[in-house]
């Protein structure tokens, strides 16, 4: 569905970033080095080490998770990329440019953890003025907004004020927002706070429909199911420290371990395992690695932590990757 003059004009501005910076990669949409952030209070004492030394590359077209129970630091990177924050050590690049650069965020969308839209405004009004900050023209504004409202499923409500919008309702109003301006880097912060499971699930699928239209998603989350159904990638931070980082897929293998399953098996040679499975000429469908869940590999990270804290080494697999 992605237009070809939206990939044009994409295409276009890599080729200018590419000139005023040889080394930008086109391909790396976020790389963060040695990303740290301190808040201070009042009187400048350091009050909260909310990131420590976060170094992390998000490439094009992929879903990144960032996981990490309350208060690990996943906001505060996600305000970081988008310049809002002003990193204590470190620096985040976006497409290239340093996060502080405010044009790069025309090509960002943000859905922030509490909504802050206009309750007074209908769907259709939000939409519309969320398109005049990005000075669309008039019928680009309407054709974008219908097409979100329907893509988000708030057609029948588009005309009421968001004040009577339930929960799941205005999260979806807030990614249709996010979306206006047809960015290529979306930041979803805790995209299914709140919602029940049939919402989280629709939540889900409109998040994956972005990956099919090759957009790059940074989501963050404490839900570990949300993430290990949706994410490439994620890292899984605690207290500022990221203690894991690689492909889910890879994460939840246990490689010590195999499973078989087979299909034709009389019951009474189940325990004599593969050989017996063909001798008695039943059917071996898979040998694979089965994997833990999401859920435990984070609760013993987490547990962890607790007795070790610091920075965790990462898979092997993923440190392999970030040499080269
Ligand atoms: N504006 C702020 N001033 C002081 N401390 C803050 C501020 N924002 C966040 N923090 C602290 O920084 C840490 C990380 O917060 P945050 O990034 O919001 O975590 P998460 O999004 O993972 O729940 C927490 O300890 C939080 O209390
Ligand atoms: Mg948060």
């Amino acid at each position: 569905m992605a237009d070809t003059a939206t990939d044009k004009a994409e295409q276009a501005e890599d080729k200018r970033l590419v000139q005023t910076n040889p080394d930008y990669d086109p391909s790396v949409i976020v790389e963060t080095q040695n990303l740290s952030k301190v808040y201070r209070d009042f009187w400048g004492r350091q009050k909260v080490r909310a990131l420590k030394a976060l170094d992390l590359e998000v490439r094009k077209g992929e879903i990144f998770g960032l996981l990490g129970p309350n208060g690990s630091g996943k906001s505060t990177t996600i305000k970081l990329l988008l310049g809002l924050l002003f990193p204590t050590s470190g620096r985040a690049l976006v497409f290239g440019q340093d996060a502080s650069e405010t044009t790069k965020n025309e090509r960002i969308g943000y859905l922030p953890e509490e909504s802050y839209l206009y309750k007074f405004l209908t769907a259709e009004e939000t939409l519309d003025f969320y398109g005049r900050l990005f000075d669309m023209p008039a019928k680009l504004r309407k054709e974008r907004s219908d097409m979100l409202i329907e893509q988000v499923g708030l057609t029948r409500s588009k005309r009421r004020q968001l004040k009577e919008y339930s929960k799941g309702m205005t999260r979806r109003i807030g990614l249709a927002q996010a979306l206006i301006n047809d960015p290529d880097l979306i930041l979803l912060d805790e995209p299914t706070s709140g919602l029940d499971p049939m919402g989280t699930r629709e939540m889900k699928d409109m998040i994956l429909d972005l990956k099919a239209q090759k957009k790059t998603v940074i989501m963050c989350s404490h839900l570990l199911a949300d993430v290990q159904d949706v994410c490439d990638r994620i890292a899984i931070l605690h207290q500022g420290d990221l203690k894991e980082l690689g492909a889910v897929n890879d994460l939840l293998q246990v490689s010590d371990e195999t499973s078989i399953r087979a299909k034709g098996l009389p019951q009474s040679a189940q325990q004599e395992i593969e050989e017996v499975i063909r001798k008695h000429g039943g059917e071996v469908l898979t040998v694979e690695n089965p994997r833990t869940t999401l859920e435990e590999l984070f609760l013993n990270i987490v547990r962890e932590s607790e007795q070790r804290p610091g920075r965790r080494a990462i898979s092997e697999q993923d440190a392999e990757n970030g040499e080269n």
